[in-house]
C-alpha cells in the first residue's frame, strides 16, 4: 500500500500530479490508517499512521509518523512512535488531528484514533513539543474489552475529533456494533484530549449511520458533519450544520451524493480574507455501484451562494 499526496496551492482548483510520500509495495498488511496533523506553530504538518495493524503475516503493530517542513513538498524519514508509547494496535483517525488553539493546553497536538476490533474503543494521543515526543492520553475502551464483540456491544471506533471555541474536544465517533442506536457516539473532553469521560458521552440520534468514518469540522462556530446518512447502507453523502456545538442540527441540509458513498473530511481554510470564510472542503469516497470507485472533492459554500 502507499501514502499518495497531491498539493493545491490555488485554493483547491487545480492539483499537482500525484507523489507518494511512502510505498510498501505488495505488503498485504502494511500501511494503514493514518491521520495528517498541521502544526501551525511550528510550520509542519504531520503524518501519523498504523503499519502491520491486522497482525495478518507481520507483528508487531506499529504507529509511525513522518513531518514536512515545506508543506507537503517532502517529507521526513518515518518514525517508530511506538517506542515512546509501547506497542499496541493503534489505527490513527482516519481523517485529521488537532493543534489545541485555546486552553487547556494550547499548542498541544492531539491525535485519536481506535485499537483493534477485539480490544477496540477510541485512544488518543498527545505530543507537547510539536511531535518530538508522544505520550499515551484519553482511552474510551469497548465493553467487554479486549473480548470478542457480539452485535450491539459498546464499540467506539474510527473517530474524528474538533477543538470547540471553549477548549473543549468534541470526538464524532464510529458506533461500530451500533450500540443503542444505527447512529453517531459523541464524546467530548474536557482536559485537552487526557480523558474522555463516559459522562460527557452520548448517542446523537439525529445523524443516523451506517457504521463508517463520517467528517466532522469546527469553522467560526459552526460544527460541520459529513457521511452517508443511511442506518445500513454506504449511500446518501450529506452534509449537516449545527449552531449549538452539535446539540442540535439544522433541519436544512446538503445532499452531496445520493448514491453509494462512504468515508468522508471536511478541511477549509482559517485566514480572514472574505474568500476563505466563505467555504469549505469536502473529501469523500463515491461511487455509481461501489461506494470506493473514485474520491471527490467538493468545495461548499457554507452561505448558499456561488
Ligand atoms: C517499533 O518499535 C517497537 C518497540 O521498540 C518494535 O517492537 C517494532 O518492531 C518497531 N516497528 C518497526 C516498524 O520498526
Ligand atoms: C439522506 O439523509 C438525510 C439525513 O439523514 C435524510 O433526511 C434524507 O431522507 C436521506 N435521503 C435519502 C434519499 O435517503
Ligand atoms: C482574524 O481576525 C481576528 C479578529 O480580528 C484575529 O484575532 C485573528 O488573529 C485573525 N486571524 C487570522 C488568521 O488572521
Amino acid at each position: 500500500m502507499f501514502f499518495a499526496v497531491r498539493r493545491s496551492v490555488d485554493k483547491g482548483s487545480t492539483w499537482s500530479p500525484m507523489s507518494f510520500i511512502l510505498d510498501d509495495g505488495p505488503r498485504v498488511d502494511g500501511l494503514n490508517l493514518g491521520v495528517v496533523v498541521v502544526d501551525e506553530e511550528a510550520q509542519s504538518v504531520i503524518l501519523v499512521y498504523t503499519v502491520c495493524f491486522h497482525h495478518y503475516k507481520c507483528s508487531p503493530s506499529s504507529v509511525m509518523m513522518v513531518e514536512s517542513q515545506d508543506d507537503g513538498l517532502s517529507w521526513s524519514r518515518p518514525r517508530n512512535l511506538s517506542k515512546q508509547l509501547g506497542v499496541k494496535s493503534f489505527a490513527p483517525g482516519p481523517g485529521f488531528g488537532i493543534q489545541k488553539r485555546h486552553a487547556p493546553h494550547q499548542g498541544r497536538l492531539v491525535v485519536c484514533g481506535h485499537g483493534t476490533l477485539q480490544g477496540d474503543g477510541v485512544f488518543c494521543i498527545l505530543s507537547d513539543d510539536h511531535g518530538k515526543t508522544w505520550r499515551n492520553g484519553a482511552a474510551l475502551k469497548s465493553v467487554p474489552y479486549n473480548q470478542p464483540k457480539q452485535a450491539l456491544d459498546f464499540n467506539p471506533d474510527e473517530c474524528q475529533p474538533v477543538e470547540l471555541s471553549d477548549g473543549s474536544i468534541l470526538v464524532n465517533v464510529r458506533n461500530q456494533n451500533k450500540y443503542h442506536c444505527s447512529c453517531r457516539m459523541v464524546v467530548r473532553s474536557l482536559d485537552g484530549g487526557e480523558t474522555l469521560p463516559v459522562e460527557e458521552l452520548f448517542f446523537d440520534k439525529n445523524l443516523i449511520d451506517p457504521a463508517v468514518a463520517a467528517g466532522m469540522l469546527e469553522k467560526e462556530g459552526r460544527l460541520y458533519f459529513t457521511n452517508p446518512a443511511h442506518p445500513q447502507k454506504r449511500v446518501n453523502l450529506t452534509l449537516r450544520w449545527s449552531l449549538t456545538n452539535g446539540k442540535s442540527w439544522e433541519k436544512e441540509m446538503l445532499q452531496l451524493w445520493p448514491g453509494p458513498s462512504g468515508y468522508s473530511c471536511m478541511t477549509t481554510l482559517n485566514s480572514n480574507a472574505t474568500e476563505d470564510r466563505k467555504f469549505i472542503f469536502i473529501l469523500y469516497e463515491r461511487g455509481q455501484q461501489d461506494s470506493v470507485e473514485t474520491v471527490v472533492f467538493a468545495k461548499v459554500h457554507i452561505y448558499g451562494g456561488l
